[in-house]
């Protein structure tokens, strides 16, 4: 069996899957354009945000499987990958620690302006007048939106700031501390901090809009390591500027397929804005977790034709 890694990923796994028989391709800098040129009769195409088109899955003769190794999978054309009877897996839980030691990241960065902070004194300026103005996160109540597995690994790390945790979501996990709101307006009211953890889908696009951004308490923080589109850029812009809202965000609109390159964004040079390069999954212990995962959907695939983790 024949294996398109089409992504940055672990070498010691990809030797593993070659200790298994597996065929490895590996071409980590495919992007959206060209992803059809190198499925040929891989069974399998790996990917993380690479964008897997109709194109690249009508190009697999013998395609049966496409997985992310990650989380989200709207990089994924599901639709058509259905429609030829071809699986989409992902990962789930395997970087949410990740992402969520990001998203604490995130939270101290804004209140205490951390990235300003280095980039004045590598200007040789000097300001900690300015920079002593801190709130302080303890005892500030933080609103998580989706409480799933990232949800779930956050709350706990904000408990342990001392923060109250309060949680909105369809399904309601019992025993981790938080209080649910029913309502997410009034969660949005209630809290000092939101932070976003839904999945991108027609239900999600600009939920957060004027409207709920107008809902947030002045000077609260807005943290979305989720997806781009959850957020409506031009709302969050004017929500900034006019009410104090601060935000930090993972994801935008735009953001580049590769992993380097030039960077436009609506987002960029604006004060209370910091966005990060998508980096909420990155560490190395969650791309090993999420590459083991990955292997064993394969090997469970080539040794008993079972489809792990199949999302369509
Ligand atoms: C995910 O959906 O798993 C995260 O957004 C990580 O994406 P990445 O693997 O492209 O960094």
């Amino acid at each position: 069996m024949k294996v398109l890694i089409a992504d940055k990923f672990p070498e010691n796994h990809i030797q593993t899957l070659k200790e298994n028989g597996i065929d490895v391709v590996y071409e980590a800098k495919a992007g959206e354009n060209d992803l059809a040129n190198f499925v040929k009769d891989a069974e399998f195409i790996v990917v993380r945000s690479t964008v897997v088109n109709q194109a690249a899955i009508d190009a697999g003769s013998n395609l049966k499987i496409v997985i992310r190794a990650g989380s989200g999978y709207n990089n994924i054309d599901v639709k058509a990958a259905s429609a030829k009877g071809v699986a989409v897996a992902n990962t789930p839980g395997k970087n949410s620690i990740a992402v969520a030691e990001l998203a604490m990241g995130l939270i101290v960065s804004l209140d205490r302006r951390i990235p300003d902070n280095v980039k004045d004194f590598n200007c040789s300026v000097w300001n900690k007048a300015k920079y002593s103005k801190a709130e302080g996160i303890f005892g500030k109540t933080l609103g998580i939106i989706g409480v799933g597995n990232i949800g779930k690994e956050i709350a706990k790390r904000a408990q342990a700031f001392g923060m109250k945790v309060i949680g909105y979501d369809v399904i309601k996990t019992e025993g981790i501390g938080i209080e649910y709101s029913d309502n997410v307006e009034k969660l949005i009211a209630a809290s000092d901090v939101i932070t976003l953890h839904v999945p991108a889908n027609p239900q999600t696009k600009g939920m957060f809009d004027e409207k709920l951004l107008g809902l947030m308490k002045k000077g609260a923080m807005l943290i979305n390591t989720s997806r781009a589109d959850v957020i409506d850029e031009d709302a969050l812009i004017k929500a900034v500027k006019e009410n104090g809202i601060l935000a930090a965000v993972d994801v935008f609109k735009g953001e580049p397929e590769g992993k380097d390159g030039a960077v436009t964004s609506k987002l960029q040079n604006i004060d209370g804005i910091y966005v990060t390069h998508h980096i909420g999954a990155s560490t190395e212990q969650a791309q090993d977790a999420v590459a083991e995962e990955t292997v064993k959907i394969i090997l469970e695939f080539k040794n008993t034709g079972k489809v792990l983790n199949k999302v369509n």
